[in-house]
């Protein structure tokens, strides 16, 4: 059968070896997953609600979230059917693109950037125009500039994967003034929570722009990445052709009740954020020391240029287990990024990064 041209374009996401695997193959007792932007904690509170909610899972789970929603609506001071809720953010991706792509039309996003936007865009048939960043950031004049009549969904990662920087409201009001009413922009804030005080007031913007959503997580400040939870708070009129489209069970009980505990929780996210902040400034001190290059971070990881080839490193780490994440997916082959871990994890990377350069010298 023949299947969608398009899809050959496609660059697969590339995950990484399981753990379990990788300590069995290199014979480590204990391996550190530093690569994927995930939490180094696992939330205790949450699962006091995840053991209870094991008793229902032969029923499947409530189809709109209805008791997250109207949670998270009080939480975010927004309407209820402003939300959209998804199998992580990264559903959102999709299910706009579902909606509004048609042949011939047209997604603008940066480079490099999260790739997720690129490879969505690739499948449902849209060209992509990628604009590069400058100083390590989204370039919004030259986004701006590249809108044409067919321009469906603008892609903004903020702050940005794999950089770490992030857009200020100035910025972003600049930029929005410049960008025709009819064109989505899609505000994907998954590490918003550790984003600084002159962060966008993007909910507020969404009162002035009805063609805008902007996409949050459960998976990285509150650290429930496995269970896959994310959402959208946009224009109720495009909630409700997103949430028309979705698979009908899309976000599973598990999920639900872990981020309804965790909405509950007052002072996890704030202590995971000081933390993070805490530990990124001694990776900041050492990188300093080694004098390697990197860009200072608004989320949970750095983006450190080595100079040279990252692939003897990768693999230096990864006998001693610690995983990294090269950036050779984005073609970019002197750049690494670190996950910030917990203290010991990243006292370890930080001591094997020494001794690398130190044999380097
Ligand atoms: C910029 C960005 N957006 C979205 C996601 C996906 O998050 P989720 O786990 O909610 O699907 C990630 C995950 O790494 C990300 O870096």
């Amino acid at each position: 059968m023949k299947h969608k041209k398009n899809i050959d374009k496609v660059k697969p996401y590339k995950p990484g070896k399981p753990v379990e695997e990788l300590k069995r193959e290199k014979g480590l007792r204990l391996v550190y997953k530093m690569a994927s932007n995930e939490l180094p904690f696992s939330p205790a509170y949450v699962k006091k609600a995840v053991l209870k909610e094991l008793k229902n899972i032969n029923r499947y789970p409530e189809s709109s979230c209805f008791y997250l929603r109207s949670k998270l609506a009080r939480k975010l001071g927004v309407k209820a059917d402003s939300l959209v809720f998804g199998n992580g953010s990264d559903e959102l991706i999709t299910l706009v693109l579902k909606a509004f792509i048609e042949k011939g039309d047209e997604v603008i996003t940066a480079f490099p950037s999260f790739l997720v936007y690129q490879i969505q865009a690739q499948i449902f048939g849209a060209k992509v125009t990628k604009v590069p960043l400058k100083d390590y950031s989204y370039n919004l004049d030259e986004i701006a500039k590249k809108v044409t009549p067919k321009t469906k969904i603008i892609f903004i990662a903020n702050p940005d994967n794999p950089t770490g920087t992030y857009l200020s409201q100035e910025k972003v009001n600049r930029f929005l003034k410049k960008i025709p009413a009819e064109v989505l922009l899609f505000f994907d804030e998954a590490y918003f929570e550790f984003a600084p005080s002159d962060f966008p007031r993007s909910l507020k913007m969404l009162k002035q722009r009805k063609n805008m959503i902007v996409t949050r997580t459960f998976s990285k400040a509150y650290g429930l990445a496995g269970l896959r939870i994310g959402y959208g708070v946009t224009d109720p009129e495009i909630a409700g052709l997103l949430n028309k489209i979705r698979e009908p069970f899309n976000v599973n009980r598990l999920a639900q009740v872990a981020a309804e505990a965790a909405l509950d929780n007052k002072g996890f996210v704030r202590e995971m954020v000081k933390f993070t902040n805490r530990e990124k400034n001694l990776i900041y001190q050492a990188l300093d020391a080694l004098g390697l290059f990197y860009i200072r971070s608004y989320t949970n990881f750095i983006l450190v240029d080595l100079g040279s080839d990252t692939s003897s490193l990768y693999n230096y780490m990864l006998s001693n287990g610690v995983i990294i994440r090269e950036l050779k997916g984005w073609g970019l082959n002197n750049l690494f990024r670190i996950t910030i871990g917990t203290s010991t994890q990243n006292k370890k990377f930080i001591k094997l990064l020494i001794d690398y350069v130190s044999n380097e010298a």
